[in-house]
């Protein structure tokens, strides 16, 4: 053997050596599942070789996990749904900057957060649903969600708690166009407007609507084609199908807008996790996403589900930084309590 042979035996057994001590995986916990999930982190492990260990619950269970895991946690990055909710781990300092010049050039600056600590996976827009026998062409022409405090829908309007964050994100987005105090004012008549006390989450609202309880709903646009899938029984899908949904605001700021989005934390393998964010934000991952949840995707040229895109894709859309529902969370959820929301 001469010197160079082992020379290059030695150097590979280091290499080899030193591969093997950091594993190549990734750590992603998730608050939002969908059974297709797997799917695509396996997609993601062929494509690199980086295994993704998937710990998934509740977004604020898991985050006080990470809180409490401190610096030894293994966690590496954090899925959820509402930037009101990667900005409040934001806040906890849990998140750092990720540099990856795909998110620089996929996702627009107004759907990440400060630093490019997180940024959105996939858009959704919290929009109305009305009955067309009871509501009409007049009342919904201009319709924005300042309006609904108006005295004509008096009796007419459900919405869900404000206990919900993608309620709170809404008022949160007013906060920052408005203030408080006409923000408050606003809550107040809105409140009186309520068709019933709130109550359910944003599918029992469109099911008010549908049933008659109710002119018109606040809820989320992806629950209207999850509702018509199928996929939550005959009598939702049934409901579905006697709802319109309306993109409010259009000639003023735009529909409102959140994420389901993902924060860079600080475990221990950064390198694997920005790959795996600039992965989620490819085209195939894009379209593996939205086909499944619903929602918007983030990347142009990706196509939304066509339950929901049959709707319409290219309505205007409220530029608000989504930053900014973190940002007046703590305003947004007071003014509603004291409006008795
Ligand atoms: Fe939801």
């Amino acid at each position: 053997m001469n010197l160079i042979t082992r020379i290059l035996q030695v150097s590979m057994a280091v290499l080899i050596f030193s591969a093997s001590s950091f594993a190549n995986e990734v750590n992603l916990y998730s608050g939002r599942h969908y059974d297709s999930d797997e799917k695509l982190y396996s997609k993601f492990t062929a494509e690199t070789g980086i295994k993704v260990n998937v710990v998934s619950g509740k977004g604020k269970a898991l985050m006080q996990q990470i809180i409490t895991e401190g610096n030894s946690s293994p966690a590496d990055l954090f899925v959820t749904v509402d930037a009101g909710n990667l900005w409040k781990a934001q806040k906890e300092g849990l998140f750092q900057k990720i540099t990856s010049s795909t998110v620089d050039s996929v996702v627009p600056k107004n759907l990440r957060g400060p630093n490019n600590e997180w940024v959105a996976l996939a858009k959704r827009a919290r929009i109305m649903y009305y009955n067309p026998r009871t509501v009409t062409e007049a009342e919904l022409d201009g319709l924005t969600y300042e309006d609904l405090a108006n005295p004509e829908w008096n009796g007419r309007v459900v919405i869900r708690k404000s206990s919900n964050m993608y309620n709170q994100s809404l008022v949160a987005s007013l906060v920052a166009n408005h203030g408080v105090d006409a923000t408050e004012t606003w809550a107040n008549e809105l409140v009186a407007n309520m068709a019933r006390k709130p109550e359910g989450n944003d599918r029992a609202q469109i099911m008010a609507v549908a049933n008659g309880e109710a002119d018109i709903a606040v809820a989320n646009s992806y629950y209207i084609a999850l509702m018509l899938s199928g996929k939550k029984g005959t009598e939702q899908q049934a409901a579905a199908n006697k709802v319109v949904p309306f993109f409010p605001s259009q000639n003023g700021r735009g529909t409102h807008i959140n994420v389901s989005g993902i924060g860079l934390l600080k475990g221990p393998n950064t390198h694997n996790a920005v790959k795996l964010i600039d992965f989620l934000l490819s085209e195939e991952a894009q379209n593996h996403i939205v086909k499944n949840s619903f929602e918007y995707p983030i990347r142009d040229g990706v196509n939304a589900h066509p339950l929901i895109a049959q709707f319409g894709t290219d309505f205007k859309q409220d530029q608000t930084p989504v930053s900014s529902y973190g940002e007046f969370n703590p305003d947004a959820v007071k003014l509603m309590e004291r409006a008795g929301w």
